[in-house]
């Protein structure tokens, strides 16, 4: 009988700026058998800053074991799967070690937590940190800090960028591109930098197979939503030549760099990718784990309404966050990821009850404003003051800070001209 090849890994989970010992993280492969365990250290419980990461662990001693719930879930808790590349960091990594192991045929193939500890350390996600036995931080370039590009050099990051989505990168190319934080997850092409003022940014890069400019779109739809009374991460567009690049500010860092912590909603709520969950679920964790719970549910019915406005309908449970205030109390995080689809039917991913099944009308949305806790007169204005700021989207759209030409804006009017705004209008009167 063959012996199943086993692979055990164990690095140190760290938090924050300083690096703070949090537990101690396990990842085992037996054949196809993957699981991970994370046990948290006596110190971190018994610390007044201790509280729980990820809401799949409980703050207490012992192993936590977790393994993936479906082929599309991960081998990771909730908050530690958030920092893990999705997509397009994977695709780099992967891309990186299919070149190397065709110089060196005896490299063993990436694991999942080979995946995990690929991340630049400077940039991960949020404020969990993972370090080798030996005291590396993971991932570390050889140059630190440095390898994070300044808004300078973000030309040479899409030229590469560009070269992996047609599939004719260089292994330079690829070595360049993995020192960049690139390894954010998400599918489209982008790296994180720092911006003019020193902090930490995305770029977001147009893909080559766009047939509209969806780094404008975002730009629009951030601004937008500022408009709209949502707190939304800052956004602007660069040109690189002829190229916009979406620049967006990064929330999980403070103006000291400190790192905040952070978990999506599908870490919340324990989310598998297989199952359809809804808003009303966010509502209820965010009354239970809630910083400010009142305030942040009847933003999140603000966030569906401007969604359904803008026809946003990749909301999935990665496209929500929460930043950690103190004590394992959770803040809403900034809106980010929200764009217009001017060619999808205007259908919610995330449904917004149980009983309601995916968004698609704001009559729906109405009807449960008193489980986010409007009654009709404050849902009606908040209606009101997000319809205003969508009705408006030409005129931002043509703003320098998006620069969308008059002859695009038909690409995008689908997704704010439709019967949902007219339906809105008429309720309004
Ligand atoms: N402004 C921000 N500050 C901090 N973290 C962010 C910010 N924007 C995005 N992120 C993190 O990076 C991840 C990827 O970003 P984003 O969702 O914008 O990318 P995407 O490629 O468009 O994703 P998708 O696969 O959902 O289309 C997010 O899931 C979130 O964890
Ligand atoms: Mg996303």
């Amino acid at each position: 009988m063959a012996v199943v090849a086993s692979i055990r890994r164990q690095v140190q989970l760290c938090i924050g700026k300083v690096g703070l010992p949090v537990g101690s993280l396990v990842y085992v492969r037996q054949g196809r058998r993957e699981n991970s365990a994370l046990a948290y250290d006596e110190d971190w419980l018994a610390s007044t800053a201790r509280f729980n990461v990820s809401a799949d662990l409980q703050l207490m001693a012992g192993h936590q074991s977790h393994k993936a719930a479906s082929l599309h879930d991960s081998v990771f808790h909730g908050a530690i799967a958030d920092t893990a590349p999705d997509a397009w960091g994977r695709r780099v990594i992967a891309r990186d070690h299919a070149k190397r192991r065709k110089g060196d045929p005896q490299l063993p193939a990436l694991t999942e937590m080979d995946y995990l500890l690929a991340v630049d350390d400077f940039s991960r996600v949020g404020a969990l940190r993972l370090r080798d036995p030996d005291g590396t931080w993971q991932r570390t370039t050889t140059d630190g800090q440095r390898s994070t590009p300044p808004l300078i050099e973000l030309e040479r990051v899409f030229l590469a960028s560009r070269a992996v989505e047609r599939g004719d990168e260089t292994a330079e190319d690829l070595r360049y591109l993995q020192g960049k934080g690139t390894s954010l997850g998400g599918m489209r092409p982008k790296c994180t930098l720092i911006d003019e003022d020193g902090r930490l940014a995305i770029g977001k890069f147009p893909s080559v197979g766009d047939a509209r400019s969806v780094t404008r779109g975002e730009v629009l739809a951030l601004k937008l939503a500022a408009l709209a009374g949502i707190d939304a991460a800052p956004a602007r567009i660069v040109l690189l030549g002829e190229v916009p690049v979406a620049v967006i500010g990064r929330f999980d860092r403070d103006q000291a760099d400190g790192r905040i912590p952070y978990q999506s909603a599908a870490s919340l709520l324990q989310a598998s990718r297989e199952d359809d969950r809804s808003y009303t679920e966010i509502a209820d964790a965010i009354r239970a784990n809630g910083y400010a719970p009142a305030q942040d549910v009847r933003q999140l019915w603000r966030r569906l309404v401007f969604n359904l406005l803008i026809t946003n309908v990749d909301d999935h449970l990665q496209n929500h966050g929460f930043l950690h205030v103190a004590h394992g109390q959770w803040r809403l995080a900034p809106a980010f990821d929200i764009n217009p689809f001017p060619d999808k039917e205007r259908e919610s991913k995330t449904w917004l009850s149980e009983q309601d099944g995916p968004i698609t009308d704001v009559g729906m949305l109405l009807a449960r404003a008193a489980y986010f806790g409007l009654d009709q007169a404050q849902a009606r204005a908040v209606l009101a003051e997000v319809h205003a700021a969508v009705a408006n989207w030409r005129q931002v759209a043509l703003s320098a800070e998006v620069g969308l030409r008059q002859v695009e804006l038909d690409d995008f009017a689908p997704a704010f001209e439709h019967e949902q705004m007219a339906q809105v209008d008429s309720l309004l009167r």
